[in-house]
């Protein structure tokens, strides 16, 4: 499937289902719950569920309010190792298993979080 066509396919449903599986692990998490935002969590879920619905064929709704989304930038500012980004991917994994999203759209998401996370490590061991 092609990237663009996936939002077609699972809406802002499907990306909002996922994005709110991801970030309920968060906040108890003993890695990623201290570097997210306490007081703004809806905040952050809001901007991982839009820049993944524009990235994927959907309304550019993240590139209209924060710009472009030099994402390596944008983490530059947290201290990302390797357990992080483990540990990111582990939850992202289980908020994949959990959503169940048709296993076309899934095969695409599941490389492309690893390949994100990998470029964004800028700690490494
Ligand atoms: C490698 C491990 C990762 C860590 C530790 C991490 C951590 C964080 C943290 C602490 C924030 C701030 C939350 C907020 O206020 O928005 C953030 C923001 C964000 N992250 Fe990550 N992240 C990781 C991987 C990823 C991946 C793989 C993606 C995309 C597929 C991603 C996309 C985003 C986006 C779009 C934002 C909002 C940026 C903004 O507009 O300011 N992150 N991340």
């Amino acid at each position: 499937m092609n990237d663009q066509e996936i939002y077609g396919v699972i809406g802002e449903e499907g990306f909002g289902r996922l994005v709110a599986a991801f970030y309920r692990q968060v906040p108890s998490d003993d890695i990623l719950g201290p570097m997210y935002p306490k007081d703004d969590l809806a905040g952050a879920e809001r901007r991982l569920r839009d820049f993944l619905v524009g990235r994927f064929g959907g309304p550019p709704r993240y590139v209209e309010e924060r710009g472009h989304p030099a994402l390596r930038m944008r983490h530059a500012k947290f201290a990302v190792g390797t357990a992080a980004r483990e540990r990111w991917l582990t939850l992202m994994t289980r908020a994949l298993d959990e959503t169940g999203l048709p296993p076309e759209v899934d095969a695409v998401l599941r490389p492309f979080f690893v390949a994100v996370a990998n470029m964004l490590v800028n700690r490494p061991d």
